[in-house]
């Protein structure tokens, strides 16, 4: 029996979690706040800062713990990796150097530039008004996104045209991360459609999953405001219809260029999961970021189409040796996040939630729990996104109505977005990407 620690409270460390003990993994979890998912999966829990090592580490010693996964950025930005690994624990996980591909977008890009990396777009840093006159008039006010360097939990970033409308706005937002002593970046926009690699890295080998695209927006259409993420679905072909398996072969290429840039800038190995979020655009694929864990709700669609054994996977990851290709299911999935009314800006909190267990059984969706509580057996609201339902199914329309079903299984004042996952929004997509293409 393998004892594995997982850190993290969110439906992603449910659905690894999930994912480890199918693979015949003893779990524990520390997590800074209750999952009740995680709780029912675990042996033993512990609720505590996920940034706390000391504590975490003695937790380890205490139950024998093998290796340790860590889901969420927050504690790996901040060292994590190299805490553990002193403490003589092992981990999935890149260290603190290797985590400023996603904690510093400055880092992200500079290194980009170095190795000469084809997906990086045109950007540069600031800390004060000084220069950004004239970049603005170099690259058109039109054509600019603001990005703060570092964790926003993706709400962080403007984008003229959809959060910033004039020279006014932009320099006004400039201005507010400024006296926020903030650096920024101002960076090119790119347009097209974008699409989720999640990765699975050992050092060297960078290892794919099925392509996943997730919808920002909080509400159908792409309307509202940017939120951490409302839904998102996979294809049973593992890409998706605007994007060729040449496109993933070239992100990949990327992704690998990157890993080795890591190494050779820092000297430390990138090791864990690898999120490249990347855009199809005329000119070619652009890289938008990288995340150095896997995505939520992205986890929830490649996750459980793994054939292999996750725990197997860790442990070749841990020791560098992950040659064996790593197979999913060729099935479409469609995955829905029920929200708070009036998230992200006003969230209901402390609603009840009520899960009619043997319904949503029968409908065939799966469900996992993210930022809700659990007190006397029933299921509450916080400020965040509260439970994921996921269809899992041959094609993306029968995924996309098991996971409407799913939905409809929960009560609460809750809303999710009902266009995820459809063929119409898909086709929009699309029809988009034809028409940037010149299709
Ligand atoms: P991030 O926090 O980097 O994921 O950015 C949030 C969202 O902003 C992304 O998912 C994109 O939709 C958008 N975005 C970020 N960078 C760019 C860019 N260079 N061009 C266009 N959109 C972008
Ligand atoms: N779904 C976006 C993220 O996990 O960052």
């Amino acid at each position: 029996m393998v004892n594995v620690l997982i850190i993290g409270h969110g439906a992603r460390e449910h659905v690894l979690g999930e994912t480890l003990v199918k693979g015949g993994a003893k779990l524990y979890s520390f997590m800074s706040f209750k999952n009740a998912g995680l709780e029912d999966l675990s042996e033993k829990i512990k609720i505590h800062s996920e940034t706390d090592f000391k504590e975490i580490i003695d937790f380890c010693k205490e139950n024998i713990i093998d290796f340790a996964v860590i889901g969420p950025e927050a504690p790996l930005v901040v060292g994590i990796v190299d805490a553990l690994e002193k403490g003589g624990i092992s981990c999935v996980g890149p260290k603190i150097e290797a985590a400023q591909l996603e904690g510093s977008k400055v880092f992200t890009r500079n290194l980009l530039e170095k190795y000469n990396i084809k997906s990086n777009v045109k950007s540069k840093v600031f800390n004060s008004i000084n220069g950004i006159e004239n970049y603005i008039k170099d690259i058109g006010v039109k054509n600019l996104v603001v990005k703060p360097e570092g964790l926003t939990g993706g709400k962080g970033v403007k984008v003229f045209g959809d959060h910033l409308f004039s020279k006014e706005d932009l320099l006004e937002y400039c201005l507010e991360l400024i006296n926020n002593n903030n650096r920024f970046l101002l960076e090119e926009k790119c347009i097209g459609e974008e699409f989720t690699l999640q990765t699975f890295v050992d050092g060297k080998n960078v290892i794919g999953s099925p392509l996943v695209q997730d919808h920002k927006r909080a509400y159908e259409d792409d309307k509202g405001p940017n939120t951490g993420g409302m839904g998102s679905y996979s294809m049973e072909d593992h890409l998706m219809p605007f994007i060729t398996q040449e496109d993933v072969l070239e992100a990949l290429e990327d992704m690998k260029k990157t890993i080795a840039a890591v190494k050779a800038e820092t000297g430390v190995e990138y090791k864990g999961f690898l999120y490249g979020q990347f855009m199809k655009t005329a000119g070619g694929l652009k890289l938008i970021e990288f995340n150095s864990r896997f995505g939520d709700p992205e986890a929830m669609n490649v996750l459980p189409l793994l054939k292999g054994n996750l725990v197997d996977i860790c442990w070749a990851i841990i020791e560098g040796n992950l040659t064996q290709n790593i197979e999913f299911e060729n099935k479409a999935t469609v995955c829905k996040y029920l929200a708070p009314e009036g998230y992200p800006v006003n969230p209901k909190r402390d609603e009840q939630v009520i899960v009619n267990q043997e319904k949503i059984k029968n409908s065939g969706a799966r469900y996992y729990y993210a930022s809700v509580y659990r007190e006397e057996g029933k299921i509450f609201t916080t400020s965040s996104r509260a439970m994921g339902v996921l269809g899992i199914a041959d094609s993306l329309e029968e995924a996309e109505r098991i996971a409407e079903t799913g939905v409809q299984c929960i009560d609460g004042k809750l809303f999710h977005r009902k266009d995820v996952g459809t063929r119409k929004l898909l086709q929009k997509r699309i029809n988009h990407m034809n028409s940037l293409l010149n299709k």
